[in-house]
């Protein structure tokens, strides 16, 4: 699959007649809302796990040392907290340019802390996209993040934050926490 996704993003979804739809961010869409919302609700989406599994060269690296940021991963009985946003159609022509290397908007089944259900949208890096890396040892993701920045400054950044929301939504990632305690005791040297 191309590695820019905003032209395949603008084919999948006919938005005519369409008010308002739910978007569900996992990512660096909980903690960076640069894009204006009619209502936020935490939820959290069933069957899929949280990774740094996908190569950032726009955002958080370079073409030349790519960062490592969030995608999600199919498993069974796995749940995955974020924050929900409602938002107008015309918002994905922003969200599809900040998620163009990699990301598909893909359709799920958000459920709200309260219980209650809404189909919604969520941008999901897919394993066959040309910057998705994969799996790696902790140390070794958190090694790759302390050395990566990009436009979007440094990749330790996207981390910390990250691992800061999910704290402040009650989400125990323990992915995202092991990464995070790795790149608190990297020193300088070790990068
Ligand atoms: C998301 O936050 O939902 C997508 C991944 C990201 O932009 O970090």
């Amino acid at each position: 699959m191309a590695a820019n996704t905003i032209e395949l993003n603008r084919r999948r979804h006919n938005f005519e007649g369409v008010e308002s739809i739910w978007l569900f961010g996992y990512g660096s869409l909980i903690y960076k809302v640069d894009f204006p919302f009619l209502e936020q609700r935490p939820a959290s989406i069933d069957g899929w796990v949280r990774r740094f599994w996908q190569g950032s060269h726009d955002h958080r690296g370079t073409p030349e040392a790519p960062g490592r940021v969030v995608t999600l991963i199919r498993k069974s009985g796995a749940v995955c907290k974020g924050m929900a946003y409602r938002v107008s159609p015309a918002v994905f022509e922003h969200l599809d340019h900040r998620e163009k290397n990699g990301y598909l908007r893909l359709s799920v089944r958000l459920t709200f802390d309260d219980g209650s259900q809404s189909d919604g949208l969520v941008y999901i890096a897919t394993e066959d996209n040309e910057a998705f890396l994969g799996a790696a040892a902790d140390v070794d993701i958190a090694r790759q993040i302390a050395r990566a920045v990009g436009p979007s400054g440094p990749n330790s950044e996207y981390l910390f934050r990250l691992a800061d929301s999910l704290r402040r939504l009650g989400d125990h990632c323990s992915h995202t926490f092991a990464i995070e305690s790795c790149l608190q005791s990297i020193g300088k040297n070790d990068i």
